[in-house]
């Protein structure tokens, strides 16, 4: 494989824009949105980059390979002459998934079979189902792309945060709405109904200039062309500043603020946040400069019923029109008469976002009068 190659950042559909975005803003050259993340390239220092660096990826996959197969006796011969041992390692075990689409090769058992046996006898690699490292096939319209995994376990996890409660929102997710809101990591946040803890955590994190995937492992450090010094050196280079914003989560719910004060703790913000039990209609703005109220309240196909939720979301949109002004407000939720029983000026919203089955939109406000 050559020195440079397409990376793809994965991202949840509907904020490749926002991901593309936060990747400009984060050095890299030219990436491109396209349909279900956003496109870049460079060499291995940049895939590693871009798993350490970038919040709002799902994933990093490396382009490997791309060629045309009718048949599976073609995709075979193809498929050995792919240069194995430039990307993988022959000590590394190996697991192939395959997806076909709209062509000639439809059976997506028959290609992990090819590709696997092609990498197993060029190579010499052993192939497992239990496998860090993931070799992608996707045969669409006749094209085959072969992608590696560069993450691992998805980039959500950041690596800090084993209590969750019901409904988190992920991490990644929590990151892009946080830039569409326009954070910067300079202003305070507010979340009401802080659950977990996700978006204080995660806009601690930006303002403190953490690295999101410095705690966790990666499935690239099991490829060949891996520097472990080098990468080592890269996490080292973050510029970490103490941030002057705090950063606040209440909940009503006792064990949602433990567990959002403990994640916190574990992921090194502990100090620029703080949650209490709260419920929403007793909510005040913190002392000091306004800034941005961000939220996630339950939503009816998840938990609650709906009828209640009309009462929380009409209680929460009184008591930030009566006592946030000079605010902004972002609130998460997949039901819009939820989002409008609020009654906050709402501006017009983005398409929804896929989000744990559910489609998600982000209401959002200017500064509140
Ligand atoms: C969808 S969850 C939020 C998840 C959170 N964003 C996370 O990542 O973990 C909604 C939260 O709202 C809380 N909640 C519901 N009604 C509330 C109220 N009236 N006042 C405060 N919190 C409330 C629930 O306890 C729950 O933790």
């Amino acid at each position: 494989m050559s020195d440079m190659f397409d990376i793809f950042l994965v991202a949840p559909p509907g904020l490749e824009p926002v991901l593309a975005e936060e990747a400009r803003d984060k050095g890299f050259a030219d990436p491109r949105a396209v349909q279900g993340g956003v496109e870049i390239k460079g060499g291995w220092p940049e895939v590693w980059r871009a798993n350490l660096v970038l919040r709002g990826p799902a994933r990093v996959l490396v382009r490997v390979a791309e060629f045309r197969a009718m048949h599976l006796a073609q995709l075979d011969k193809r498929a050995r002459k792919v240069d194995w041992a430039s990307v993988l390692r022959a000590d590394s075990p190996v697991k192939v998934e395959a997806t076909c689409r709209k062509s000639k090769i439809y059976h997506a058992g028959a290609a992990t079979q090819r590709v696997s046996t092609a990498i197993k006898e060029t190579l010499g690699a052993e192939i497992s189902d239990t496998a860090e490292v993931v070799v992608k096939v996707r045969i669409d319209d006749d094209l085959c792309t072969i992608s590696l995994d560069a993450t691992g376990e998805a980039l959500h996890k950041r690596g800090h945060k084993p209590a969750v409660g019901k409904a988190p929102m992920r991490e990644n997710l929590a990151a892009l709405f946080l830039r569409q809101c326009g954070f910067d990591g300079t202003e305070p946040v507010v979340d009401p109904m802080c659950g977990s803890g996700t978006f204080p955590i995660e806009a601690a994190e930006i303002a403190a200039g953490l690295y999101p995937g410095r705690s966790r492992g990666f499935a690239f450090e099991g490829l060949a062309g891996f520097d472990a010094d080098a990468f080592a050196a890269m996490k080292a280079g973050a510029r970490l500043v103490a941030p002057q914003a705090r950063f606040y989560g209440f909940d009503r719910d006792a064990g949602a603020v433990k567990n959002a004060t403990e994640n916190a703790e574990r992921a090194g913000v502990g100090g620029y946040c703080q949650f209490a039990r709260q419920a929403v209609s007793d909510l005040e703005p913190p002392e000091g400069p306004p800034g941005l109220v961000i939220v996630n309240p339950p939503y009816g196909e998840r938990i609650g019923n709906r009828k209640l939720l009309f009462s929380v979301y009409g209680a929460l949109g009184k008591t930030l029109l009566e006592r946030f002004s000079g605010w902004r407000v972002g609130l998460v939720t997949s039901d819009g008469g939820l989002a409008k029983a609020t009654g906050l000026p709402w501006l017009p919203t983005e398409p929804p976002v896929a989000h744990g089955g559910l489609k998600v939109t982000l209401w959002r406000t200017g500064v509140l009068g």
